[in-house]
């Protein structure tokens, strides 16, 4: 199954897009991630990506494109995967629908003020990605990975200004992608108010998952 989720900034897509990856065993792939792997390495991806990321802008579609086409090709992505955070743009789906069909899309909604909440909380593992939040998912060292024992970080662009940056981009430029998929028939929206366990369970009663 080819799936796709999108949704504001903190809606949980990286949570439940690794939750669904493991569930049914398919690759996780997240644009961001991409591109702060890139940042890290200092590669010249990282180094055109980063200026836009720290000012929570989006990344030129020709650079995104031209990487998501690329990471797609590569045979573990030909029976079926989980993308979280591309498409962004119009533009950025109908590149998209150039290069494959997606079966089914997930729209995860949250409010802004549950965004900004949420993204205060958040430490990532700077190694294998993981993510907890110091509430809703703690870890079990408030400073450490529980799956790989790494230093967990505040990401760079996890400020109040730079969120609210994230969230103005998001409503201007990649909400309208919820009709774009809704004239495809494919949309789903799911409610990425509650708990992290109940998002899951309907994600997977959608999605008919057992
Ligand atoms: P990206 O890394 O994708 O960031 P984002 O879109 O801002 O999304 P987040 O990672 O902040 O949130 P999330 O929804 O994944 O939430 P999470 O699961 O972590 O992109 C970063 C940047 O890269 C962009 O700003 C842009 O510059 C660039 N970029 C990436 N893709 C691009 C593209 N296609 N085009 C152009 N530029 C692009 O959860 C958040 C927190 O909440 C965690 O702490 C988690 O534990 C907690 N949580 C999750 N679910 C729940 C729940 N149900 N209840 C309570 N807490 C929860």
């Amino acid at each position: 199954m080819k799936l796709l989720i999108f949704g504001p900034q903190g809606s949980g897509k990286g949570t439940q897009a690794e939750i669904l990856s493991e569930k049914l065993d398919m690759p996780h792939i997240s644009t961001g991630d991409i591109f702060r792997e890139n940042v890290k390495n200092q590669t010249e991806l990282g180094q055109k990506a980063k200026a836009y990321m720290d000012q929570g802008q989006l990344v030129p579609d020709d650079i995104v494109i031209a990487m998501i086409k690329n990471r797609l090709s590569q045979t573990d992505a030909n029976f079926g995967f989980v993308l979280d955070g591309y498409p962004r743009t119009i533009p950025q789906a109908e590149a998209l629908d150039r290069i494959t069909k997606i079966d089914k899309i997930l729209e995860v909604w949250i409010s802004d003020d549950e965004s900004l909440m949420r993204l205060g909380g958040r430490r990532s593992c700077q190694k294998c990605g993981a993510v907890y939040h110091l509430k809703f998912n703690p870890p079990k060292n408030e400073s450490q990975c529980d799956k790989c024992g790494s230093r967990l970080i505040i990401r760079e662009d996890d400020t109040e200004a730079v969120i609210k940056e994230r969230l103005q981009q998001y409503h201007q430029q990649t909400e309208p992608l919820v009709k774009y998929y809704q004239d495809q028939n494919k949309h789903i929206k799911i409610d990425g108010m509650p708990p992290i366990i109940d998002v899951t369970s309907e994600i997977f009663s959608k999605l008919f998952i057992n």
